[in-house]
């Protein structure tokens, strides 16, 4: 089974829980910069919130996303809202890949907000969420 991480940090919260992802599913986090080639089992695919919404760069990510990847599964850290898990599944809806319902979320520090985070526990709870939609496939 073919399994890629990618992911867009801008302040390096969501890069941590891409390496412990990456770590658990013996995958390599890599940046959005590296387009997804060929079939892809399963693509972990993770994001902010920036501005109330996903950068540009990551909704360009997945524009160009071949549809050769069978299934995205979503993680993401915030400051404020709950999760950028909608703001993602959706564009990846729309192009026809099919996102599972399985996401993981944690806080990631901004400015006074969150400190630490994401923290040890959120780093377990990401293997956990990795090793999980890994095995379901
Ligand atoms: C410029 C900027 C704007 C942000 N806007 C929001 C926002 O609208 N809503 C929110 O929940 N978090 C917001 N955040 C917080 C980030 O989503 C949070 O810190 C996240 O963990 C950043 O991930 P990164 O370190 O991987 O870039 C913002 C952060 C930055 C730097």
């Amino acid at each position: 089974m073919k399994i890629e991480v990618r992911y867009l940090s801008k302040s390096g919260n969501t890069a941590k829980i891409a390496e412990s992802i990456a770590n658990a599913v013996g995958a390599r986090a890599k940046t959005i910069d590296e387009p997804v080639a060929g079939t892809t089992d399963l693509l972990i695919l993770g994001g902010a919130v920036y501005a109330f919404g996903i950068d540009d760069e990551l909704k360009g990510f997945i524009a160009k996303l071949p549809t050769s990847v069978k299934q995205v599964a979503v993680f993401s850290t915030t400051a404020v809202v709950k999760t950028a898990y909608p703001h993602i599944a959706k564009l990846l809806r729309a192009r026809g890949i099919t996102v599972s319902e399985r996401e993981f979320h944690c806080r990631g520090a901004f400015k006074f907000m969150h400190k630490g985070r994401p923290n040890e526990e959120d780093l377990a709870n990401a293997v956990k969420f990795a090793k999980d939609v890994a095995n379901a496939r």
